[in-house]
């Protein structure tokens, strides 16, 4: 059996991540591929308790914790569904990945990118994704859409700069792995920019990385 496909949605609070990866399953699934669409952080058992402690904006946390939290649930998630349905073929649909780590709690709240890294080689045997799509727009655009639906976690309480900063930290991830990232301009439509992810995808899948 033929190895699946790991791929990973990132960008900043409201870029689209979600709408994208939901309607990518859809196309992918009307076209009989087996697709797993899962998220991060907290869609395992133990995941969904740590994820209560990550996304509690009243529960304090300092920011190393923050960080261990972030792997401790990204190990259990790797071991029991992403590594699993790749080995059996699938195409892996991933909302948000290590690449949020890097920039949220490094770039943004200002952890050592290097003890991240290093974390991940440790920890992660450096499990990297094969495309990771990165919605890029301006972190006032993204906010604004999440008002409109009254989102408030940890970091949606952040001001406008730290999701700048997010912004900016994924764009310098990009320039170190441009092979691996596919970047597209979030502020198109939700038809457009989903046309593109679907053709980006489909080339992978026939041609390979
Ligand atoms: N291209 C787009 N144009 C306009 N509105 C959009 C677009 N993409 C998504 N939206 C809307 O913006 C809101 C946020 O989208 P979505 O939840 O997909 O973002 P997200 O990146 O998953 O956010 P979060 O990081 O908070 O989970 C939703 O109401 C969605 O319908
Ligand atoms: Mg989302």
């Amino acid at each position: 059996m033929n190895k699946g496909i790991f791929i990973t949605f990132e960008g900043i609070e409201g870029s689209g991540k979600t709408t994208q990866g939901k309607i990518l399953v859809e196309k992918l699934k009307r076209e009989g591929f087996n697709v797993l669409y899962t998220y991060e952080p907290g869609d395992t058992q133990a995941g969904k308790h740590i994820r209560g402690i990550l996304l509690n904006s009243e529960i304090r946390i300092n920011p190393l914790c923050e960080l261990l939290l972030y792997f401790a649930d990204r190990v259990q998630h790797i071991e029991e569904k992403i590594k699993p349905s790749i080995e059996s073929g699938f195409i892996v649909i991933c909302d948000r990945f290590t690449d949020s780590t890097f920039v949220y709690q490094g770039y943004a709240r200002g952890i050592s990118i290097d003890l991240i890294k290093r974390l991940n080689k440790v920890i992660l045997d450096k499990f990297i994704p094969d495309l990771t799509i990165l919605l890029d727009c301006p972190a006032e655009v993204g906010l604004k859409r999440n008002q409109k639906i009254n989102k408030k976690d940890r970091f949606e309480i952040e001001n406008l700069d730290f999701h700048e900063k997010v912004r900016r930290g994924y764009l310098e991830l990009v320039q170190v792995n441009k092979k691996r990232f596919f970047v597209l301009d979030a502020t198109q439509s939700i038809d457009k920019i989903s046309e593109e992810i679907y053709k980006k995808v489909k080339s992978i899948i026939s041609h390979g990385i």
